[in-house]
């Protein structure tokens, strides 16, 4: 039977690696390098980096492949994201029959750690779900940019015994400031911290995490909202891309 490895590879950092990790990018015969098009060519730079730092084991190859892109028009978000699901579904159906033969080991080198915010377990499902190919699995964790994050920032993810929201940017205002003190917001392509007007609210914002361009802010989010879009604007323009998270908090430790 053919074997897959979802290894959580770090969000930035060549170094966020765990042993597990490089353990496992060793296990495999094949590893599977998504390629996202011009703009990330960073990312799949980062994971080329990875396997020739870390990948000592002879004979194995390495396979890129492109990730269908989401097609948005005419469809509502869900029927949108589960159509992409779908494209992917069969492009890694096809990659495993065409590239791994039976009882070998394929790697997909995933972003940050597969269970945040990332659908290759999902998909990795469907697939087995489908039956044409079969496999077992194994998923390896990784360091998430939450984590990276909050080391940036130096500061524990939540308020001593206090509840945290993980949310995406479309979806922030119906948990902050009302439902919780702390909100962490991914995926956010339309600034929704802007839309926050609570004076009481801190930002820990973050962007490019563990890497050399990486640019952290933090305060008070009426006083630092118009230097992160700043900020923003002018790293995605000179980049051509971002990936940036944040924690919003309201309050303080031992308040009830
Ligand atoms: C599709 S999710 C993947 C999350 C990933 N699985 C993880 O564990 O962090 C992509 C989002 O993660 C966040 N992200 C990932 N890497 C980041 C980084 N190095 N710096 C800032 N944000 C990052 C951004 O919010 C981005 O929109």
């Amino acid at each position: 039977m053919r074997h897959i490895l979802i290894i959580g590879i770090g969000a930035g950092n060549p170094e966020h690696m765990t042993v597990q990790a490089i353990n496992a990018l060793n296990r495999a015969d094949v590893l599977f390098i998504p390629t996202k098009g011009e703009k990330k060519t960073e990312l799949a730079e980062l994971r080329r980096g990875i396997c020739a730092r870390y990948v000592t084991r002879a004979g194995s190859r390495t396979v890129e492949f492109a990730v269908p892109v989401r097609r948005t028009e005419g469809r509502s978000y869900v029927e949108s994201v589960d159509d992409w699901h779908a494209g992917i579904a069969a492009a890694y159906e096809a990659l495993l029959e065409s590239e791994l033969a039976e009882g070998q080991t394929g790697a997909f080198l995933v972003w940050g750690d597969p269970m945040l915010y990332d659908s290759t377990i999902r998909i990795v499902e469907r697939v087995k779900t489908r039956g044409r190919v079969t496999f077992g699995y194994d998923v390896i964790p990784g360091i998430t940019s939450l984590q990276a994050l909050c080391a940036s920032h130096r500061i524990p993810l939540n308020l001593v015994g206090k509840p945290v929201e993980i949310t995406t940017g479309r979806r922030l205002a119906e948990s902050f400031p009302h439902r919780n003190e702390t909100a962490v917001v991914m995926l956010d392509g339309e600034q929704a911290f802007r839309k926050i007007e609570d004076p009481d609210a801190e930002i820990y914002w973050g962007a490019y995490l563990g890497t050399p361009d990486e640019i952290v802010i933090a305060g008070r989010l009426a006083e630092v909202k118009e230097q992160i879009l700043e900020a923003r604007a002018a790293a995605r323009e000179r980049m051509g891309w971002i990936m940036d998270i944040y924690l919003l908090r309201k309050g303080a430790d031992f308040e009830e």
